[in-house]
């Protein structure tokens, strides 16, 4: 098998942060703002490989793993190169998904992701960036918190408490359709981040 590192040079980028060609054990599972991710064939492992120009945050968030690693809702890191990182791959739904295709979304499950932030500021960190695609429901039902390279900044995140209190205000109403038109979530999305949305302000 090849090592990380011939894994993560494997992959071609076009000039549109797009793959163009990659090893053939790997499958792309996700594209960020600053990276893909891929999973790799008979492994329980994604590599995580940075967008030129973002290659610094590889060696800050492998960090934060570390700190982060004795609360068992984050994934674990293997490996650090300079534009990669090789964690646990998670077999499950991000939120996004979990709300497109009809997942039921527990108050348990807002309450465990709740405890792990806790956990995270407990260690000091500033849990930050916490949307929809960087929480995820894994096939066996726990959860799991991904994309921690923000949580050392010192600027407060409203997005959890905001994504708490929609699903308390209107998720969990018996009237609240449980299963939203992907298009239709990805404008909500768009309008919640221009700030748009009067009582959930970022
Ligand atoms: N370990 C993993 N297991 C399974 N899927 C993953 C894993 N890591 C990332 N993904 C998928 O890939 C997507 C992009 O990953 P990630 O959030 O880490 O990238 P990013 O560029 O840092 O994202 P952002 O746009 O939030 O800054 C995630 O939303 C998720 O769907
Ligand atoms: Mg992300």
């Amino acid at each position: 098998m090849s090592t990380y590192l011939e894994l993560a040079n494997s992959i071609i980028v076009k000039n549109n942060n797009r793959v163009k060609s990659c090893d053939k054990s790997l499958t792309l599972i996700g594209t960020g703002r600053s990276a893909f991710v891929f999973r790799i064939e008979s492994t329980t492992k994604a590599i995580k490989v940075f967008f030129p120009g973002f290659e610094h945050i590889a060696k800050e968030e492998t960090e934060i793993y570390h700190v982060l690693k004795d609360i068992t809702q984050f994934p674990s890191v293997y490996e650090q190169g300079r534009n990669y990182i090789v964690m646990d791959y998670i077999e499950g739904d991000t939120l996004f998904e979990c709300l497109t295709n009809g997942t039921v979304i527990t108050s348990g499950h807002i309450q465990e992701i709740d405890d792990a932030l806790s956990l995270a500021s407990d260690l000091g960190l500033n849990p930050s960036d916490i949307h929809l695609r960087n929480l995820l429901i894994a096939s066996n039902g726990e959860i799991k918190l991904i994309d921690v390279a923000r949580y050392r900044q010192t600027k407060d995140c409203k997005q959890w408490s905001n994504l708490k209190k929609a699903h308390l205000q209107l998720y969990r109403k018996r009237y609240f359709v449980k299963k939203i038109p992907k298009p239709f979530l990805n404008m909500l999305a768009f309008i919640y981040k221009k700030g748009l949305i009067p009582t959930y302000r970022l």
